[in-house]
């Protein structure tokens, strides 16, 4: 049987581990991060934006596990962009995760066109921070978040290019033209709410589906994701739901199911464009 990688390799040839776990707006961080080492996963995405990542930097700081056998991600927010404020916000974050360099570093979301007009411009200058960043060592891979192709376009042709995407994706929502563009440039997509927040999970089809493979349907999907090569970041707070959802690399979904996976249209998303977002 086939069997997936469990790693991807990004574009400077950083290997990033092909499940990571998300930790928006969860409770009780702390307990939910040691779980999560307990459960497998060495691969934690938080940004500042989500106000725990010092919690996250007291449990990395106090698990046996190695620095260098976890990836942490964090990411810039809205109020820092530009070149020294993304150079500042930085180094709070590195301050605040306890460690003295981050394995990835996101842009959150994309100056928007409804609030500002030099938009390209701003994500340039903050991108160059990253680039600076990534250059003397504090960062070993760097890349953006909820950018759609044109927002993507101008940071291509800068020294470097973002090495990820981190969008929304889940069944219903595959945004098509962003993967593929990312597809052709090289840069991983990456999955927030790979279950749709939980939406998709009481989909009959899916449950159907997942029968088949005697699995359940959050395995399903997370399994969906890695073979489309998007790279999910699933939340939970429970430590067995957390180890199902690792439980993904012993099965493969049949062209014809993934087919089916990638049609559905009929479950809701957040509604949130980067175009448009105020936040
Ligand atoms: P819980 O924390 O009770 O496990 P997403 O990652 O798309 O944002 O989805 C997160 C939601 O999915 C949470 O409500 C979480 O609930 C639920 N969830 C995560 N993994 C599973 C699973 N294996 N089975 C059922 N629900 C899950």
């Amino acid at each position: 049987m086939e069997n997936f990688q469990k790693t991807f390799i990004l574009s400077n040839s950083y290997k990033i581990p092909g499940i990571g776990f998300g930790t928006m707006e969860l409770s009780d961080i702390e307990s939910i991060i040691e779980d999560a080492l307990k459960a497998g996963y060495r691969h934690i995405d938080t940004a500042a934006i989500y106000k725990n990542e010092v919690e996250i930097g007291n449990v990395l700081r106090n698990t046996d596990i190695p620095r260098n056998e976890l990836f942490i991600t964090s990411k810039l927010w809205n109020t820092e962009r530009g070149y020294k404020r993304a150079i500042n916000a930085f180094e709070s974050t590195l301050k605040n995760l306890q460690t003295d360099y981050l394995d990835l570093y996101l842009i959150h979301w994309p100056a928007s066109k409804s609030q500002f007009s030099n938009w390209d411009e701003i994500n340039r200058e903050t991108w160059r921070a990253l680039i600076d960043l990534y250059k003397i060592g504090k960062i070993r891979a760097i890349g953006v978040s909820n950018f759609l192709p044109h927002h993507l376009k101008s940071l291509l042709s800068s020294e470097i290019a973002p090495m990820v995407n981190q969008i929304e994706y889940h069944p219903g929502t595959t945004q098509d033209e962003t993967v593929r563009f990312c597809r052709e440039n090289n840069i991983l997509i990456e999955a927030w709410s790979p279950l749709g927040t939980g939406k998709v999970l009481k989909d009959k089809r899916l449950e159907e589906i997942s029968v088949k493979y005697n699995k359940s349907v959050a395995q399903i999907t997370l399994r969906w994701c890695i073979q489309n090569n998007v790279l999910p970041l699933p939340k939970s707070s429970s430590l067995k739901r957390m180890a199902e959802n690792l439980d993904v690399f012993d099965f493969v979904i049949t062209k014809e199911d993934m087919n089916e996976i990638d049609l559905m249209k009929h479950f809701d998303n957040s509604g949130l464009h980067p175009d448009s977002v105020t936040i």
